[in-house]
């Protein structure tokens, strides 16, 4: 291949997304009395034509003819093939990856927030609240809101709102308006300023702190919306790996090797999903989700009933969990912090169809720095997970003389998470690992709750 980039012309564009619920066995979400939830105990939290989505078992799913409209703003988006990094590492890999990074916010966030904003809409509601943690997610609502004519309420996780002042200003461009979490205007925010004024806040408190600022909206027009970790989030962001396996055919490419960081597992599921359909249907590939030792979800906790989020107001999910009181530590990838991780995900590990890994801040960095330097673009925090592990994995191709074929999910840029990169520079990021003592603690929490089966697709 000469080119650098496969491009995808409009009309290329895949036109319905990849249910993985069709080729897997799942351990359903319980509610608080131990029994499988229904559509309508959801319904007060998201529109009913979204947990149709989640719960549907369809392989395929048409993507909506308005949504396709908003997504070619940026879609399809470019594979590049790393040849300065190849070069650079001296390493016979073929290293290609998704530039999802081209979106207006910035990442592949908006390749849900689109579809969710647009069913909100369809079924009638006006407002819609959410979390964010690194902002990304709190940015693509923004922006998908302003799309389809919706207010949008963001809880920011606080650590991430002093970091990256200008993510609170992009949301208010499109519309958005983002406060802080904790914040005095739940109760779940104000308990958790209670239990620690001075909490770096995490993912689990912001997403109790917007499901109640949904759910006490008396006017019955407010719904939740999730950047992360649920079955429809997942299905959306499939539209990355079916335009890759577009991308790869036209050049006479098949991956040997494919990774993505995971924070609750949707740029990851979105690169991976298809290939993982690919899997079971008998190709030999290598997947790694990649996520930080400072918050070792996959690699380390174990596969459990949880909440998702720190109230308890989630119906307790099947997944690897830390705990849903767990604050992870303050690291500059605040997409990345949190306690769980998606069913899916989850549950494909168990499985053992993916191969979860994890990395420490300093190395994530010293990739970050090397792709910026040799193809260019500024990636955010949460996208140096994956690419410490493809550095890795090209060396270990390089060390074995393997062609092997790395492909992997560029998340996003980091050209607001620049005080994380200043930090680095200055010599200023440590390496967190979670001690084993640490996750004992922490994972008291659901010592009494019900355990998933083990259950096998194949
Ligand atoms: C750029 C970027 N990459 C990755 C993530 C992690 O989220 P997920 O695992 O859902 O892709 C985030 C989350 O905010 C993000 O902003």
């Amino acid at each position: 291949m000469n080119e650098r980039k496969v491009i995808l012309r409009e009309d290329e564009m895949p036109r319905q997304w990849y249910n993985i619920l069709a080729d897997i066995a799942m351990n359903p979400p319980l509610g608080p009395d131990g029994n499988p939830v229904s559509p309508d105990q959801l319904a007060p939290v998201f529109p009913m034509n979204l947990i149709e989505q989640e719960v549907s078992s369809q392989r395929w799913i048409d993507i909506p003819e308005p949504v396709m409209d908003v997504l070619k703003i940026w879609r399809p988006s470019p594979l590049v093939r790393a040849v300065n990094l190849e070069k650079a590492l001296g390493t016979p890999a073929r290293i290609y990856f998704k530039n999802e990074s081209l979106s207006p916010p910035g990442s592949h966030k908006p390749n849900t927030a689109v579809p969710q904003a647009y069913y909100n809409k369809v079924f009638g509601i006006k407002r819609i609240t959410t979390e964010t943690g690194a902002g990304q997610w709190g940015s693509a609502l923004s922006f998908a809101c302003a799309q389809f004519g919706l207010e949008c309420k963001v809880f920011m996780v606080r650590v991430s709102f002093d970091q990256k002042p200008y993510r609170k200003s992009m949301m208010a461009t499109w519309g958005g308006n983002c406060v802080p979490s904790p914040s005095m205007d739940t109760k779940a925010g104000r308990d958790a300023l209670e239990r620690d004024p001075n909490t770096p806040g995490s993912l689990g408190i912001a997403i109790s702190e917007a499901i109640e600022a949904a759910v006490s909206d008396e006017s019955g027009q407010t719904r939740y919306s999730l950047g992360s970790v649920l079955n429809h989030v997942m299905l959306h962001q499939t539209i990355i790996g079916l335009e890759a396996q577009k991308q790869m055919k036209k050049i006479g490419e098949y991956p040997d090797i494919i990774i993505g960081c995971a924070g609750g597992g949707s740029n990851f599921a979105g690169l991976a999903f298809p290939f993982v359909h690919d899997k079971i249907n008998g190709k030999q590939i290598e997947i790694y989700p990649v996520e930080p030792a400072a918050c070792p979800t996959l690699t380390k906790a174990p596969f459990v009933y949880d909440h998702g989020d720190t109230a308890k107001y989630t119906p307790l999910l099947p997944m690897h969990s830390l705990g849903h009181a767990f604050v992870p530590p303050p690291i500059h990838s605040g997409g990345l912090r949190y306690h769980g991780m998606a069913p899916t995900v989850s549950q494909l590990v168990d499985e053992g169809l993916i191969t979860p890994r994890s990395v420490k801040q300093k190395e994530v960095f010293e990739a970050g720095i090397l792709l910026a330097r040799t193809e260019g673009i500024i990636p955010a925090p949460e996208t140096n997970h994956a690419l410490a592990a493809v550095v890795e994995e090209a060396l270990k191709a390089k060390e074995e003389g393997k062609e092997k074929v790395i492909l992997f999910n560029w998340s996003g840029h980091g050209l607001l998470d620049l005080t994380a990169y200043e930090n680095y520079l200055a010599g200023n990021i440590k390496d967190i690992v979670l001690t084993d003592e640490e996750m004992a603690e922490s994972e008291k929490i659901f010592a009494n709750h019900p355990k998933p089966k083990s259950l096998k697709s194949r």
